[in-house]
């Protein structure tokens, strides 16, 4: 029998990520804060969420929005102080929330006094922290390497005649992380925050870490297609996933190991094969290196099935799976599928086997807000306009209720609010029984009350474009899931004859105590948890 005791807190627990500008503003500057995320524990406690993960909060010229870091170990003004992040910290515990930080360790800002020393002489003693190359043969840029946000990823200094490397802007330089000094700094960065009392990190881009030591050009990419990402124009072979990442992980695993028990997450794009070795072996890799099939996902059963079978597959023993549904870096759930599935999504992403991770405001639905060109503040989507690249549609103020600027803040945002905050926000929502708000707590109850949905073992049945069902189970305790993917009724019927029992929710919310018997009739959009009954 699955016994849930045996299980760590965030192998049980949902993490719901907080983008700190935009979640709660106290101070009337437009700019969500430390004190916002405490005024609001009480509605993620009531969600039932058991972790959050806030994006960074420390001192940032924020050229890119805080993953630009001038300071490890210290708070941006525009967020709060020390303070008021122990008080967020101890206010998140008593309420049994688990803090978990954002930790930047690939690149800092350019004005990072490691960087400013650095740059200021070749025979800085910071010199080797960061990535400094002669320039080509002819003058230009040492290699091919591309920017994430445009462009070559050197720029020429001209005070020492060198370029620097910067996987993103110019103005977040790459870390040199085969440097011991390096490691060593950034250890200690996380020991400051782990000794605060921080359950874990989320490791920003975690499989950039270490580039090519003999550094050779990227091959192009021949799938390439005109009108991409252009940094896809190449293959990141030899600036990504380079063997060594996998010592340098471990080392800051060994940290985390020295106190206990901390999380650590890695932000990693990957097909499944090459993200799972993340997991290290023996105990010495992430906990979790964040899965994002969801978001990429073909939504039909027969993709989303394979998808899980390989994944399932390819998880080493020791390996936890996980699920994210959405993040700040990528088009909204409701807007990606439309209202109707982004409620069948939830259902998925919360009875499936592993870790789920949340985004702000998917549990109200935002959708991908329109920005006004003078509105606009993503630097990628400066960098490289009209590619649909920007980010700040999914970054706008969370919609507390319907008064001005949605109750995020006092005075007009950082950000525009979405249009249709007056009719979508967490007040309203909170008071209908068939909003997705409403549909998320009964998911998240009936996960935390059920291990067969939690911790359970997990067994998909056959699949069709339509609809994907499968069994969770822990010791009696058997569900099905069945979802409709599509906008059309779907009648299934099960050869097992054991596929007989109750309703126990549907994304209806008016199905409960319904019976089947090896065949449910499902609506259109429409997704159901049943017991098996025996
Ligand atoms: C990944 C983060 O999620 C993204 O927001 C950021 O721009 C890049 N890393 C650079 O830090």
């Amino acid at each position: 029998m699955t016994d849930a005791t045996s299980f760590r807190w965030w192998q049980q627990g949902i993490i719901y990520q907080i983008y700190p500008r935009s979640f709660c503003d106290t101070n009337a500057d437009g700019v969500g804060d430390l004190p916002g995320i405490l005024k609001k524990l009480d509605y993620l406690k009531w969600l039932g969420v058991h972790a959050v993960w806030i994006s960074p909060v420390y001192p940032s010229p924020m050229a890119d929005f805080g993953y630009d870091i001038s300071d490890y170990t210290n708070i941006d003004s525009v967020f709060g102080t020390l303070q008021d992040f122990d008080r967020l910290l101890d206010a998140a515990h008593d309420r049994g929330i688990k803090v978990i930080v954002d930790l930047v360790p690939n690149h800092t800002s350019h004005l990072h006094p490691w960087f400013v020393s650095s740059r200021s002489s070749r025979r800085s003693p910071k010199r080797n922290w960061y990535i400094w190359r002669d320039p080509g043969p002819d003058g230009g840029p040492p290699n091919n390497w591309l920017s994430n946000f445009g462009g070559s990823a050197w720029t020429f200094d001209a005070l020492t005649g060198q370029y620097y490397y910067h996987a993103y802007l110019a103005a977040q330089p790459d870390l040199n992380w085969r440097h011991k000094d390096v490691q060593e700094a950034m250890h200690n960065v996380m020991r400051f925050w782990l000794d605060r009392g921080v359950d874990g990190f989320r490791v920003d881009v975690i499989w950039h870490l270490v580039k090519d030591d003999r550094f050779r050009d990227n091959p192009p990419n021949r799938a390439y297609k005109p009108g991409e990402w252009p940094y896809k124009k190449l293959l990141a072979t030899y600036t990504t996933d380079r063997p060594e990442v996998h010592d340098i992980i471990a080392g800051m695993r060994a940290v985390i190991d020295e106190y206990e028990d901390r999380l650590m997450i890695g932000e990693i794009y990957l097909p499944i094969e090459r993200l799972v070795t993340y997991y290290g072996v023996a105990g010495d890799g992430c906990h979790l290196p964040f899965n994002f099939q969801l978001i990429s996902i073909s939504w039909n059963g027969l993709a989303i099935g394979s998808t899980i079978d390989a994944y399932e597959a390819a998880l080493p023993p020791h390996g936890w799976p996980n699920w994210v549904l959405g993040n700040h870096d990528k088009s909204r759930i409701a807007t990606r599928l439309g209202a109707k599935q982004a409620r069948v999504a939830a259902m998925l992403l919360l009875t499936l086997r592993g870790t789920p991770t949340l985004y702000y405001g998917d549990e109200l639905g935002m959708e991908d807000a329109a920005i006004p060109p003078e509105m606009l503040k993503d630097p990628w989507e400066r960098n490289v306009p009209g590619l649909g690249l920007g980010r700040d549609p999914v970054r706008t103020p969370m919609q507390w209720n319907d008064s001005p600027h949605a109750g995020f803040s006092q005075v007009s945002p950082w950000l525009p609010v979405a249009s249709d905050y007056r009719q979508r926000n967490v007040a309203g929502a909170q008071t209908d029984p068939y909003s997705l708000l409403s549909l998320y707590r009964a998911l998240i109850g009936l996960r935390q009350t059920e291990p067969a949905l939690n911790v359970g073992t997990f067994r998909r049945l056959e699949a069709t474009t339509e609809v994907f069902s499968y069994i969770r189970q822990a010791g009696p305790r058997c569900f099905l899931i069945a979802l409709n993917l599509s906008g059309k009724p779907a009648k299934v019927t099960y050869a097992e004859s054991s596929i007989r029992g109750i309703i126990c929710l549907s994304t209806c919310l008016d199905r409960d105590e319904e019976r089947f018997d090896k065949q449910i009739e499902l609506r259109p959009d429409e997704g159901i948890i049943g017991l098996l009954t025996n």
